[in-house]
């Protein structure tokens, strides 16, 4: 029997309508009331263990999980221990899972560890030759720039930079076309920009690269969990993502999507078990027909659980609620910041371009005092820019924040400025 039927024949193990009930047993929201949209975040905040008097801003470097989901992942770990088993057959109803949150088919799911490693198998699994190009935005997180700069060296690759446009949307276009040779075969954006949080028009771009014939590549991994996203739609060849960000999954679940048929142009950067059938050695590997060619090796797959039981609770939640949350929150750190003196805010003003995340500085304090003294004296956890000079502080709005949430926060900003 091949290994994977085997361990399908299994079939052990906590049902998708078993986790239903363990989760919907551990936390009851109130009916949404849209007068009162706080008593639904706020009874919802209870379901995360933050500790008492912390106010988390960091959805964008790592978010909590519900409680609810880490006891589904705990469950399933207690139950591949007990039987000592790598639980590779819980990954197929997972894989169907993302593919419906994610508007894709399950043969273009790959589960990885994080975007870094689902943006690095894009960047070193084309076919690329010296002096061919990429384009990505200048202000790409390391996760998104770091594969780009390792096939740079390691095989010639050219990259070429543009900057995020954050008053006309259509301007990012028009930067990335006024980048394009002969040589140009990738274009990469990050979905949301992760200094600024900038909602890059990933439609437009997509639509291009098509009629240019270019890999279009988004990473997203500060857009799964924000706002709602579907690969088929979005029109791109490739799109990257973390759970454990605005997912709330657990840490070390990544996504990386490839449409179905750009897969042969897409090697694989490792393989092994799981990758595809290898009937004699030596000879050539038969990569599965699917995403999962990307996959290799034993994984954590109680965690893999743990990201269906996540895409349960956003839809549970709304993802369009969510969104609508985040932005809400983050339209009032924007409006709060703009009336404190010597504040700037580097998040775009044009709504199209605007998310949950909002960044400021100011010239009175340094990006690293601010983010210290927002953390020490007020329990107040952001993010430090310090990408392209920026110096700034990112603050990111997500289901576990409240309209309360944001304005200590403002005072807290405020007093800092007013006493340094
Ligand atoms: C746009 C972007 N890409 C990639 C990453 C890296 O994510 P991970 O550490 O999960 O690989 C981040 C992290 O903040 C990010 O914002």
């Amino acid at each position: 029997m091949k290994r994977k039927t085997f361990l399908q024949s299994l079939g052990l193990g906590l049902t998708a309508a078993g986790a239903s009930r363990l989760m919907a047993g551990q936390l009851s929201l109130p009916e949404f009331n849209s007068t009162r949209p706080d008593d639904y975040w706020q009874a919802l905040k209870a379901g995360f263990d933050l500790q008492p008097g912390y106010r988390y801003f960091n959805a964008g470097g790592l978010g909590p999980s519900l409680r609810a989901v880490r006891e589904v992942g705990s469950v399933v770990a207690a139950e591949l221990e007990a039987i000592v088993d790598t639980g590779h057959d819980r990954q197929g109803p997972v894989r169907e899972r993302a593919a419906v949150f994610l508007g894709c088919t399950p043969e273009e799911v790959a589960f990885v560890r994080n975007a870094t490693e689902a943006n690095g198998i894009v960047a070193g699994g084309l076919p690329l030759q010296a002096g061919d190009e990429v384009i990505f935005e200048s202000h790409a997180h390391p996760g998104g720039s770091f594969p780009w700069m390792l096939q740079a060296e390691r095989r010639g690759v050219a990259v070429r930079l543009f900057e995020p446009d954050i008053k006309n949307p259509a301007g990012n276009l028009e930067r990335i076309q006024a980048l394009v040779t002969d040589r140009t075969r990738v274009v990469q954006i990050s979905h949301v920009t992760a200094p600024t949080g900038v909602h890059l028009p990933a439609e437009e771009i997509a639509r291009f690269c098509r009629d240019r014939g270019l890999w279009f590549h988004i990473d997203g991994a500060q857009s799964a969990g924000m706002i709602p996203v579907n690969f088929s739609s979005l029109g791109c060849d490739s799109y990257a993502t973390s759970g454990h960000k605005w997912l709330g999954a657990p840490r070390e679940t990544g996504l990386l999507l490839v449409k179905r048929d750009r897969q042969e142009s897409l090697r694989s950067t490792m393989a092994g078990a799981y990758s595809g059938d290898l009937f004699d050695l030596p000879g050539p590997i038969a990569y599965y027909p699917g995403a999962m060619r990307y996959e290799y090796g034993t994984r954590d797959n109680a965690r893999i659980v743990g990201l269906g039981a996540a895409m349960d609770w956003q839809d549970r939640i709304g993802r369009e609620r969510i969104e609508a949350h985040g932005r809400r929150l983050a339209a009032r750190v924007h409006a709060g910041l703009e009336s404190i003196p010597d504040t700037e805010v580097l998040s775009p003003t044009e709504p199209s371009l605007r998310t949950a995340m909002v960044s400021f500085r100011t010239p009175k304090m340094t990006y690293e005092d601010m983010f210290s003294a927002l953390r020490r004296n007020h329990g107040c956890r952001c993010r430090p820019v310090s990408e392209r000079g920026l110096d700034a502080v990112r603050i990111s709005c997500h289901v576990f924040n409240t309209a309360d949430d944001i304005d200590f926060l403002l005072a807290a900003i405020e007093q800092e400025v007013k006493s340094a």
